[in-house]
């Protein structure tokens, strides 16, 4: 796990430098910001289920983070939330999966989406995830967060308010998964 999270953290390094450049910023910037600070790792076992279809291995949710790095099994799954229809996220072998979070959708002011996702209980397994979340909701952190100044225009006025990772993620921990962005709305 050691070894693994710090190969995650370069990744999310890079990631977010190349995130950077896609919203036309300076490579640098999300990692100026501490996006990359903090990184927790929750892992999944999924016991095989007699009966799949009166439950959820997960039910939907987006990720309260920055940015998710998915490692899944074989078994699958996972589905993603598109266009009011859930699609299947097949295991590739050697593959991660990467999730924009709330909190990434938050700053983008929208240009990127956190994705809504779920998964499926399953006659067979047990199915194994780990998922690495990009969030410094563990670290005492009064930096505030808001739609990106260098994004914001006349046409493009932030839809957000600011807050900190630790005030956006106490309020999913009080007020339950469904959709916590929606209350940051200005
Ligand atoms: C999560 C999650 C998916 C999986 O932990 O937020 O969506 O495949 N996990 O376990
Ligand atoms: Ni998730």
């Amino acid at each position: 796990m050691i070894l693994y999270s710090k190969e995650v953290m370069k990744l999310g390094i890079s990631l977010f430098e190349l995130l950077s450049e896609a919203l036309g910023l300076d490579s640098n910037h999300l990692n100026d910001i501490e996006c990359a600070e903090g990184l927790a790792f929750i892992s999944h076992y999924y016991p095989p289920c007699p009966e799949p279809e009166l439950t959820m291995g997960i039910s939907n949710h987006s990720d309260n983070d920055f940015l998710t790095v998915l490692l899944q099994d074989h078994i699958g799954g996972l589905q993603v939330l598109h266009d009011n229809q859930w699609y299947d996220v097949p295991p590739v072998p050697g593959a991660l999966v990467v999730n924009i979070g709330d909190l990434l959708q938050l700053i983008s002011n929208d240009k990127f989406k956190s994705v809504e996702h779920r998964v499926l209980a399953n006659h067979v397994g047990p199915r194994i995830s780990v998922a690495c979340f990009f969030s410094t909701s563990f670290q005492p952190s009064s930096r505030l967060y808001g739609p990106i100044k260098e994004l914001l225009s006349e046409d493009n006025p932030p839809i957000y308010r600011e807050t900190t990772v630790h005030e956006y993620v106490s309020y999913l921990a009080t007020h339950g998964i469904d959709s916590p962005l929606q209350r940051f709305r200005l």
